[in-house]
């Protein structure tokens, strides 16, 4: 892999390799020294034209327990105040000697733009409502270690429920549960579904309780209040009433199910209930499973067969 720009970009088995490389990781964030030197002399740039608190922090946790130099970019406080162009930025940035940019911005297709003004590699971190791959491969890894799915997911049904219309996170999650072989369901009312699922490999349900007994994943999403120009649901209450996860939901879910959000949450309207005091939930789990992933995708696109030794040169 030279990018990640798109789940759509990545064959299951490439998918199930960086999943497998994230449990290597795994176990160097177990260790009393999280650290190797996988990408020493290694530079990542953090480029975010958007808010950001897990993906950022965790892409830059993971290039340096990877040993790579980290850069961070922040729009507030650079040139781009002065009106330099995203094509200036990147180039003035490569110029220095950069390896990747992970880059979010509220455009979607920027990552690509970027990757023709480059040679470093690109990670999408999150381009408009278009993909968050990184993202998808968190969950996916959340799924495996969760419900013990080593390799693929056949079998597993997976709700995804919500403002699946503004949602990067919902593009980029369906492509890679159905690429390893889940069943999804989007649960939402029309309104916060795209206007066209054309292509999408999905079923669709407006009634989250009729599905709910049947799904192995309950994946919540954000409600984008910021994204929506117009009111899609006649409240956020009757939204919740409908959607929201509260107690007597969760005891509707089968024993094994987990409940995944890709944060950040807002409380008492996706999920009513406090995510902590369910047996499934793994919410937290997603965050630090962040780092692991992250440190692979790293690893997958600038590694060049380093060891994950510690700092002494242990194994
Ligand atoms: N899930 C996610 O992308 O969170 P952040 O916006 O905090 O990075």
């Amino acid at each position: 892999m030279k990018h990640l720009r798109s789940i759509d970009e990545v064959s299951a088995e490439s998918i199930l390799s960086v999943l497998k490389t994230a449990d290597a990781m795994a176990e160097v964030n177990s260790r009393p020294i999280p650290k190797v030197p996988a990408l020493r002399g290694k530079t990542v740039v953090s480029l975010f034209f958007e808010d950001s608190t897990r993906t950022r922090l965790s892409f830059e946790t993971a290039a340096k327990r990877l040993s790579a130099d980290t850069m961070t970019f922040s729009v507030g406080t650079s040139s781009v105040n002065k009106g330099e162009s995203l094509r200036d930025t990147i180039e003035t940035v490569s110029a220095m000697g950069v390896d990747a940019f992970v880059v979010r911005h509220k455009t979607s297709g920027v990552p690509w733009q970027i990757s023709e003004w480059t040679d470093a590699s690109v990670v999408n971190a999150g381009d408009g409502w278009h993909q968050h791959p990184t993202q998808a491969l968190l969950d996916a890894y959340t799924i495996r270690v969760g419900l013990n799915r080593p390799e693929r997911f056949d079998g597993l049904h997976i709700g995804i429920v919500g403002d699946v219309k503004h949602s990067r996170v919902a593009r980029s999650d369906v492509q890679a549960f159905t690429k390893l072989g889940a069943k999804v369901t989007l649960v939402a009312p029309s309104t916060l579904l795209p206007a066209s699922l054309e292509g999408w490999p999905v079923e669709i349900c407006h009634d989250l309780d009729d599905v709910l007994p049947a799904l192995d994943v309950v994946y919540l999403l954000r409600m984008q209040i910021e994204r929506q120009e117009q009111s899609l649901v006649p409240s956020l209450r009757e939204y919740s009433t409908r959607y929201g996860l509260d107690v007597p939901r969760s005891r509707r879910m089968q024993e094994h199910a987990l409940v995944m959000h890709p944060g950040p949450m807002n409380r008492g309207v996706e999920i009513v209930v406090d995510p902590s005091s369910l047996r499934g939930s793994r919410v937290i789990q997603q965050v630090s499973h962040g780092v692991s992933v992250r440190m692979a995708v790293l690893f997958h696109l600038l590694g060049q067969g380093g060891e994950l030794v510690e700092e002494s040169g242990a194994l």
